[in-house]
């Protein structure tokens, strides 16, 4: 070949690899090939700003709200407190300055091995007025701390809402940019948490400290806007080597949840209204085979779901059913079997979940066809099959999953290894706008977008993501 042919072809191939170094396009989607920061996620210390004790005798801390009833005209309100039990009493009221309501709690305290929590209340507040700002005191009759918080309006089929989704916090400094990340963002109303909350687990003899920080580090966020919690695997605390065999048990004694008021009989599996959404918690890491309750109480629940009153269907669980990542990989796949027909058939808008330390959004798929003789096992478009979302990327000491399965499956629609948040701001009974942010760039940039065709009301293809 002539020295002059050789040029252009050389161009070619630096043009091609250029290309290739900004996104890799296989078969199935997008794996961004953005640059993170790969130093190893830390532990904030014990003696941060963000963990410190808030000041006064017996201070109400690790203060949190989260929805309290089914259509969210309840609130549970829950704080800790060191000295002494104090008072479980919640007053509140609409105007700052006259808290003219009050509801009475209770308080509760647990051990794990060599540790005694402090007093945690949980106090329901009931009958509120949707839509209305409300403020409340707590740690009265010692040191008393005032917030606030924005009642959801009433459930309806065109109530515009906005959800922040946020997975496997943890408290290392990354954890920190990334809720910072969301408070950055004011658009958010209340957050859908995947699972994976403190990781005191990860610490000796599950140092249940490392509890109560996380409670405090989050309380700037969870004390003014509901959390709706999903039980993860660092919730389990199970370590029968030092005698707790009790899974589960600083999260039931932390964190309350309204399971009740949707019939469940445990903590772990539940499901609330807010504005337009329809939102169903699963438990990865309770029983839900056939013939269990988790499985008698979803079977039930699906039927239930009015898409005249609640368009948008959202389930939220920690492991993931879709997961191109090399990191627990198919933990997610004995559920998937069990449910994801019903998914299908219910016609399930998106599914949030955890557990891998990292970003991915699937294409609308289902992988329902095979029955053990006809080799039909590879997932396929389907239109009326959610969109998987994995969004563990909170920011946890355990640090990035980085490592994924290649080439990247048909299924996975954009796939990155960042720490961050995302954004699913409903519009509508039609539309809702979902946004992914990592913490690398300011609130307004969306690393990954889509706009949602609600399944019941608007069932043609989305438009393609960027
Ligand atoms: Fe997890």
């Amino acid at each position: 070949m002539g020295r002059w042919l050789r040029i252009p072809l050389l161009l070619g191939l630096l043009l091609a690899v250029v290309v290739a170094g900004l996104v890799d396009r296989s078969d199935g989607g997008v794996t961004s090939s953005f640059v993170r920061n790969a130093k190893k996620a830390i532990d904030m210390p014990i003696d941060s700003d963000v963990f410190r004790v808030p000041p006064g005798y017996n201070a109400p801390q690790q203060v949190h709200i989260t929805q309290g009833n089914h259509d969210g005209s309840a609130m549970i309100v829950s704080w800790v407190t060191e000295a002494e039990p104090g008072s479980s009493k919640v007053l509140y009221g609409t105007d700052s300055n006259k808290l003219i309501f009050s509801a009475e709690g209770k308080h509760t305290r647990y051990e794990f091995y060599n540790y005694t929590s402090g007093y945690i209340h949980h106090c329901t507040i009931r009958k509120l007025k949707h839509d209305t700002k409300y403020y409340y005191a707590v740690g009265i009759g010692h040191t008393v701390r005032k917030f606030w918080f924005t009642t959801p309006p009433k459930v309806g089929p065109d109530v515009p809402y906005t959800f922040g989704l946020i997975g496997d916090l943890g408290q290392s400094y990354d954890s920190n940019s990334t809720l910072t990340h969301y408070e950055a963002n004011p658009k958010g109303q209340a957050v859908l948490f995947v699972g994976d909350l403190s990781y005191a687990d990860n610490y000796p003899n599950h140092d249940n400290v490392r509890w109560d920080t996380w409670g405090r580090f989050v309380e700037r966020s969870t004390a003014y806007q509901p959390w709706i919690w999903t039980a993860g695997n660092h919730e389990i605390d199970f370590a029968p080597e030092i005698g707790e065999t009790v899974p589960f048990k600083p999260f039931i004694h932390r964190y309350h949840v309204p399971y009740r008021s949707s019939g469940s009989t445990a903590p772990f599996w539940y499901s609330i209204k807010r504005a337009s959404a329809y939102i169903i918690v699963l438990a990865s890491y309770s029983a839900y085979g056939k013939y269990t309750p988790q499985y008698k109480w979803l079977e039930e629940e699906l039927p239930k779901v009015n898409r005249s009153e609640t368009p948008w269907l959202i389930v939220l669980m920690h492991s993931p059913w879709y997961n191109s990542y090399n990191y627990h990989y198919m933990e997610g796949e004995s559920m998937r079997v069990m449910y994801e027909q019903w998914f299908v058939q219910n016609k399930v808008d998106v599914v949030f979940a955890g557990h891998v330390h990292a970003y991915e959004r699937s294409h609308r798929v289902s992988n329902i066809a095979y029955n053990i003789v006809n080799g039909k096992c590879k997932p396929v478009r389907d239109e009326s099959a959610p969109v998987y979302i994995t969004i563990g990327d909170g920011g946890n000491l355990e640090g990035l999953a980085s490592n994924m399965s290649e080439p990247q499956p048909s299924y996975s629609a954009f796939r990155e290894a960042s720490f961050g948040h995302a954004v699913f701001e409903i519009k509508n009974r039609t539309h809702a706008y979902y946004t992914w942010h990592r913490n690398q760039d300011g609130d307004a940039v969306a690393a990954d977008s889509m706009w949602f065709y609600n399944r019941y009301w608007k069932s043609a293809d989305e438009i393609p993501a960027v």
